[in-house]
């Protein structure tokens, strides 16, 4: 995805404003894109104050060892209190979509453990509507056909990822799967395609996070970094 320098630098803002909520003496959940690639440039600075970190793809497992930090296999560990990670698209409920790039399934499993999900984003990713930002799905490769299919008949048009670093060959994710974006569809009621999707035999995560949304988002924009705290929205 292409980005102006300007978003780079709300990028790097909002990864600084993150580096606040890190508890002391824990292991923090870390997520995966560009805006955690400039959280986890800032966590060199304070990486002794967390005993380590679980990664939600090999690309982030690799960039936390090179500055020092442990990485903690998430079976290893029996409580999580943040997960902080960037998003797609956002919407004012703290639902998003994730999964640009192709870590959604490790993404859900960590998300789903921690107490706090903490989403970092620009401006540009704060939405009215899901579905804008073609919608990652990660499935079962034997089964693409068939729920490229599927969804069709749902009134979308799904596209089988491909690598552009690696001879445009298909993309396969650090679980062995592929990758479906689908455009065509706006995801009004996020919950109910979330679970429309993920009833389809083959799929293995639908990149629509929903009934998990995000708890706070930081979001930068020019003036500054706005804090959004959906948990008292709905408490
Ligand atoms: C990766 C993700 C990312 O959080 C999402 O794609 C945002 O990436 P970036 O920070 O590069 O804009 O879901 O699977």
């Amino acid at each position: 995805m292409i980005q102006t320098p300007k978003q780079q630098n709300l990028k790097i803002d909002v990864a600084k404003a993150a580096i606040a909520y890190i508890p002391e003496g824990q292991v923090i959940g870390v997520g995966t894109g560009s805006t955690i690639n400039f959280f986890i440039d800032e966590l060199y600075a304070v990486k002794n104050k967390i005993c380590g970190a679980v990664a939600s793809s090999e690309i982030t497992a690799i960039k936390l060892k090179e500055i020092g930090i442990p990485v903690i296999a998430l079976n290893d560990i029996n409580y999580l209190d943040i997960y902080i990670d960037g998003a797609d698209e956002i919407d004012s409920t703290g639902a998003m979509i994730k999964g640009g790039g192709a870590a959604l399934t490790r993404e859900k499993i960590i998300a789903a453990m921690a107490k706090s999900f903490i989403c970092i984003v620009d401006s540009s990713k704060v939405v009215d509507c899901l579905g804008n930002f073609p919608l990652p799905i990660e499935v079962i490769p034997m089964a693409s056909g068939q729920i490229i299919r599927q969804i069709a008949e749902w009134g979308g048009h799904a596209n089988l990822r491909i690598n552009y670093k690696n001879n445009n060959s298909v993309l396969i994710t650090d679980n062995g799967n592929v990758i479906l974006d689908v455009t065509g569809i706006s995801y009004d009621d996020a919950k109910y395609w979330e679970s429309k999707f993920n009833s389809i035999v083959g799929v293995v995560t639908v990149g629509i996070f929903a009934a998990r949304a995000a708890d706070i988002a930081l979001i930068a924009n020019y003036s500054g970094i706005t804090v959004q705290n959906y948990s008292k929205v709905f408490s």
